[in-house]
């Protein structure tokens, strides 16, 4: 949800500024726009649409002598637009009145009408429909106050309600970006001689992998000297140094047509890594990051879920798995509607906030929202340092890497380890456990990337079956137990890269209404349980006899040797085997592929959909 970039030092700043755009546009792509101090003076740049609309018109104005390609400051920003549509004037950055400020935004101000009406009543025209113009042209008038571009920037920030993240640029500062944060992501990265301000860390990752965390309402200055913090009154605060532990190759295509087919390629290793060090030789599993108290987890009665997207899918699979292994009743909740039904939390409520980004606004405020309430709070999360992270009491990292595609695909299947492993974790806590069943159960997971792995080698059925469908504009998806928010992910993926219309169901729920949907000749694909001691199989059977009795053409995703499905599959997409519980692991990977190359046949852009930002930092 828009992408910002800051730079100072030896390079030029337009090739440091626009690599960090490339690397931040899955976070926002209707319009990109630079700017750098020169010669006592802000230049900039901006365009509607993707980043080489930008790079084209930079191109265009290219000379020996444009200021533009030879500053050593600038500041560059890709949106997704909230206020006013996306077109060259909204696009950032915005400058105040006498052009001595450049502002970039990422966030919501939520007071920007009063703001604007203050503006508008002394005089001053606003060019655009943005909220972030008004912070132009009140930081040039505070500047004009206190000709300490930081001191105006927290004077401005003082007056701002919302959630933002802002950099700014002033045009007697040649070697000086000042960045604030309330709510919204951002990061500095530390250099030898030059500083960086980011989003996240992909906006410098080529250059340096040393980077600081800011706290909330910090604004941080960086020249060529160094970096200074200071909360919003001027106290100095300090950041949280860390080292970024993947590389800017991690980030890269790596010779894939796409960063969805490299991510979904991804995932044996990104499950692997999740578990990777995770358990001791007595079964004991080390949860380092967690340090909660083990007395408060044992005397945990209700667990709450709350995520989006597919994180809320993989929260779904979690309740499977967390009131299997724990016995303790599992809620999962959309982070967006929790706040605002007045839930149920005590302080023996576990509310574990599952995001891979680690900055999404809906779950942030489901967090917050919990811990106002006296609950405990964990975060489940792939980004290191992110938000949600710092405002929760524990932390379960997923190591799937940087995770650049829209729609998540090795995020989510990191996320389902990481529940197995915090259902595993509070099982054996509890009492519910031996180690040797902890074992056991951890040496299946064990097998769980080869088993991916082994989905993944052969993906030609899987291809053969989106160029038979591509011309369908409704597709559905039934799935019972895990299978079902399964069906759910596999709908999602497709409305999200295909633009199709496609809905999953739970395979029992079909004849209680959806089933009036079937009709001759619609693809339905079927995730069929494992077969096992429990009526899972037999009852999904049921349910795909009743959709082929309506006409409905059955593709069945079931496990190798599955004989019995045979006679109910017009197409049959073989999975290895696993554990039931286990099945999201592999399930979910052919209906990524699935989506991802029926949408490449539509001829869309699988990594960045319409409409669509990856991280969500607005309510
Ligand atoms: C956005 C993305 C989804 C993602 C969701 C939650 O809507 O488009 O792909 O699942 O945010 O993101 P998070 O970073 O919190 O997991």
């Amino acid at each position: 949800m828009c992408g910002i970039v800051g730079y100072v030092g030896e390079k030029p700043a337009l090739d440091v500024v626009l690599e960090g755009l490339r690397r931040l546009e899955y976070r926002g792509y209707d319009s990109a726009g630079v700017a750098v101090v020169a010669d006592g003076s802000i230049v900039s740049e901006k365009r509607a649409g993707k980043l080489t609309n930008l790079e084209k018109a930079l191109a265009e104005r290219a000379s020996a002598n444009d200021p533009l390609g030879t500053a050593t400051t600038g500041i560059g920003h890709t949106r997704w637009a909230t206020h006013g549509p996306p077109n060259d004037v909204n696009a950032h950055p915005h400058l105040s009145a006498d052009g001595s400020v450049a502002v970039i935004h990422n966030g919501i101000i939520e007071n920007f009408a009063t703001l604007r009406a203050e503006l508008t009543d002394a005089g001053v025209e606003l060019r655009s429909d943005t909220d972030t113009e008004v912070v132009a042209h009140l930081l040039a008038g505070a500047y004009g106050m206190h000709h300490d571009l930081a001191e105006a920037m927290r004077a401005v920030c003082r007056r701002l309600e919302g959630a933002f993240t802002l950099l700014a640029v002033q045009r007697d500062h040649p070697e000086m970006v000042v960045g604030a944060r309330r709510s919204s992501p951002l990061v500095v990265g530390t250099g030898d001689g030059e500083y960086f301000l980011g989003s996240d860390v992909a906006a410098f990752i080529a250059h340096t992998r040393d980077a600081i965390e800011l706290g909330q309402d910090q604004v941080v200055t960086i020249t060529r000297d160094g970096v200074t913090i200071t909360d919003f009154n001027g106290a100095p605060a300090e950041g949280k140094r860390y080292h970024v532990d993947w590389d800017a190759a991690a980030a890269e295509k790596g010779g894939y047509p796409n960063f969805m087919l490299k991510e979904i390629a991804d995932q044996p290793q990104a499950v692997a890594d999740t578990l990777l060090g995770r358990m001791d030789a007595r079964g004991n599993l080390a949860l380092d990051e967690l340090r909660m108290n083990e007395d408060e987890l044992r005397a945990i009665d209700k667990i709450v879920i709350v995520a989006c997207g597919t994180a809320y899918y993989a929260g779904l699979v979690a309740k499977y798995v967390l009131e299997h292994y724990t016995r303790i009743p599992c809620e999962v909740e959309l982070a967006s509607e929790f706040r605002y039904r007045d839930p149920i939390l005590t302080h023996r409520t576990l509310v574990v906030a599952i995001s891979q980004s680690g900055e999404t606004m809906d779950t942030l405020m489901a967090v917050r929202h919990a811990g106002e309430q006296g609950s405990r709070v964990l975060a489940i999360c792939n980004t290191n340092g992110s938000t949600i992270p710092r405002e929760s009491d524990a932390v379960l990292y997923t190591h799937a890497g940087p995770e650049i595609a829209v729609a998540s695909t090795k995020g989510f299947l990191a996320q389902v380890t990481a529940c197995y492993l915090l259902g595993l974790y509070l099982g054996k806590l509890r009492g519910d456990f031996f180690a040797d069943e902890v074992r056991a159960i951890m040496a299946q997971l064990g097998e769980a990337p080869a088993a991916i792995q082994q989905v993944l080698d052969d993906t030609s059925q899987v291809e053969a079956l989106a160029r038979e469908l591509a011309d369908n504009r409704v597709i559905l998806f039934l799935g019972r137990h895990v299978g079902f928010p399964v069906a759910l992910e596999g709908a999602l993926k497709l409305k999200e890269l295909a633009y199709i219309h496609a809905e999953g169901f739970a395979a029992g729920e079909l004849k209680h209404g959806p089933i009036a949907l079937v009709e001759e000749g619609l693809p339905v694909l079927c995730v069929v349980p494992p077969r096992g001691r429990d009526q899972l199989h037999d009852k999904m059977i049921s349910g795909i006899q009743e959709i082929r009795a309506r006409g409905a053409r059955t593709i069945c995703l079931a496990e190798e040797g599955d004989e019995t499905i045979v006679p109910y599959a017009d197409v049959l997409l073989t999975l290895p085997k696993v554990p039931v519980l286990l099945q999201p692991l592999v399930a979910t990977v052919p209906l990524q592929l699935f989506a991802c190359e029926l949408a490449t046949l539509m001829g869309h852009d699988v990594d960045q959909p319409r409409n669509l930002a990856k991280s969500v930092t607005v309510e």
